[in-house]
Order: C-alpha cells, then structure tokens, then sequence
C-alpha cells in the first residue's frame, strides 16, 4: 500500500485526547492523517459502545487510522478485517502501550518480549487486510534496557509486510521518563526499507525538525505538543509560528464546540481541561487559569474560562 496516503505529519494515538473532535479538528489545521486512540481488538469486533464512539471518524475514514490492541492474533485479525470492511484505510497495532492493565493481557509492548506472537499478530493482520490497505505498526524500543531489540522486532515487520513504522524510542519500563533516544530512531531508519516516522518529544516545530533532519525519518507525530495546540501542524508545515497562541485560542473554542456536539455538555467540559491546561503554558497567570479550568463544570464555566483569557 502506498504510504503517501498518510503524509508526514501525523496526529498521534492518545488515549482520552484523540476522540473524533479533536482528530477533526487536528486535520482542519494542518495534520496529515490521524490515529483513533488503541482499542481493544475484542472490544472492537464485539461492537463494544464505548469503543465505537472511540473508533467513530465521520466521514474521515480516509485519514484516519485505527489502532487496535490485543495479543490474540485471531481477534486482531477478525478486528482489522471489520476496520476495513467500515471504510479504514491504515490499520495500526500498538505494540508500545506500557499500562499495567494491557501487559498483564499480553498486548501493547508486552509482544516486544515474545517475538513469536509479534509476527503472528501481525501476519494474521497483514492476511485480513490484503495489500490493498496500510499496516504500521507503532513500538517502543524494547521491554526494558537489558531487552532493546527494536532492530530485530522491526526487520520481522517489514519482513511480514508492516508498511510503515512509528517508533518511540524508549522502553517500555521507561515509561514517560528521561529522554526518547532519537539516535535509535536514525539507527532504526539506517536498517530498514520501510518508512520510518519519530514519536516522543516533539513538543514544538522546532523540535520537530531536529528530529525529523537528525534522524532522517519519513515523517513526525505530534502527541503531546498537539494537546492544546492543535493548529501546531500548520505551524510546522510553513514552519512558522506568526500566530501567537492568543490569536489561535478560537480554534480551542472550535474544539470545545465540536465536543459539544459529540460528547454533550458535561464531557465535553471535562474533554477540553487537558487542552486548556497545555494551552496555559508559558502565560504569567497560568496558576490563576488553571485553577478556575479546574473548577468548571459545564458550558458557562469553559467559556467565561475562555473569555477571561481572551482579556489578557
Ligand atoms: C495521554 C496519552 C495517551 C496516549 N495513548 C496512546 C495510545 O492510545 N496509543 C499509542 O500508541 N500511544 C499512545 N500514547 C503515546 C503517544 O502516541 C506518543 O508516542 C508519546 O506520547 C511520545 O510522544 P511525545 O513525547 O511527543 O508526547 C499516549 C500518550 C499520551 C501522553
């Protein structure tokens, strides 16, 4: 499959943030493609509610991903035939979730330790979805320090017929901590044919092309340095930032709206205190804001909290 259909500046898989309004709104303002947050396979293929909402992308199929977990390869399957058969074009599987709860069922960066059900799980996706359709896969560098072995997890993907690879260069035991080490991701990009994109800390455009020119990468992922800020992909592609963050606080408002619509008010409240929050950073009184983001519960709250930001 031709990997052009996902560019090079993509909107990251998170949990709790990447839900329809916000991957609507992170493609309006410059983001190539997108992920749906992991989602468990069996969830998935069951029509679980909770996970259709989270699966949901309008009449975004087209670019959007969907990135499913699991450790059964039969499930996976049966899960990435569904995806296509709902109009998905690019079928992810995440092999770098490292929560508690995900490794002790064998999924997400729990496959780095068995390398055996990695290739099952990604050959009986690869046989649902046909060549006709993207498979990437997203990892981290390995279990932990003893275990890096993203070169050789890598070259089994390619060799299964992974189109491309999102790579996060820290281990599972790791976590959020330190560094991402994006010699790894160079390293990674020097031994293998296949697209390499970078993910972890690229939390500005600045950082964002060190990594992409040191490490020669196909493309980047904002995660984090997309939460609040989602015109960053804009900003990134003309590589400027000539908009201050207060001449782009309306398209937070834009968000809000759109969860408004999908998540109804009190979610929708709720949903958009992670984005105020990043937003906030770097202002003098963010303490003072964050606070009253906090405090609000419904509608009238997000918007005086908008408002009296605005009259900065
Ligand atoms: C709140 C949150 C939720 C995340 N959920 C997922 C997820 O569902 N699937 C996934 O592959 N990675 C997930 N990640 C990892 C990100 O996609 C990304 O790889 C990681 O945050 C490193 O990039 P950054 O340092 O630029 O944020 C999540 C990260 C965060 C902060």
């Amino acid at each position: 499959m031709n990997n052009q259909i996902i560019g090079d500046c993509i909107l990251a898989p998170m949990a709790g943030i990447t839900g329809y309004p916000f991957r609507k709104i992170a493609l309006k303002y410059g983001a190539s493609f997108c992920f749906t947050e992991m989602v468990s396979a069996i969830g998935y293929v069951k029509n679980d509610k909770t996970t259709l909402e989270l699966t949901y992308s309008g009449s975004y199929t087209a670019n959007t991903g969907i990135q499913i977990f699991g450790s059964d390869p039969y499930i996976m399957g049966l899960a990435a035939k569904k995806a296509v058969q709902s109009g998905f074009k690019a079928i992810d599987i995440n092999f770098g979730c490292p929560a508690k709860k995900v490794i002790k069922t064998g999924a997400g960066s729990a496959a780095l330790k068995d390398l055996d059900k990695f290739k099952a799980i990604i050959a009986e996706v690869k046989n649902n979805i046909g060549n006709d359709n993207l498979l990437t896969i997203k990892l981290r560098s390995g279990f932990d320090e003893n275990s890096k072995n993203y070169l050789e997890s890598c070259k089994i993907a390619e060799n299964e017929g992974v189109d491309s690879i999102f790579f996060h260069p820290r281990t599972r035991a790791q976590m959020f901590s330190g560094k991402a080490d994006h010699s790894l991701t160079a390293l990674l990009k020097k031994n293998i044919a296949i697209p390499v994109y970078a993910t972890g800390d690229i939390f500005d455009i600045y950082s964002a092309k060190n990594i992409k020119e040191s490490t020669a990468a196909d493309g980047i992922m904002f995660a984090r340095g997309a939460i609040g800020k989602p015109w960053i992909f804009q900003n990134f592609i003309n590589f400027s930032e000539i908009n201050s963050q207060l001449n782009n606080l309306d398209k937070l408002v834009e968000l809000f709206e759109e969860m408004l619509t999908f998540y109804g008010e009190k979610r929708a409240a709720n949903l958009i205190k992670p984005h105020l929050y990043n937003f906030l950073t770097g202002f003098d009184n963010a303490k003072i804001f964050r606070l009253e983001v906090n405090n609000a519960r419904n509608y009238c709250d997000i918007i005086n909290v908008f408002n009296n930001i605005k009259n900065i």
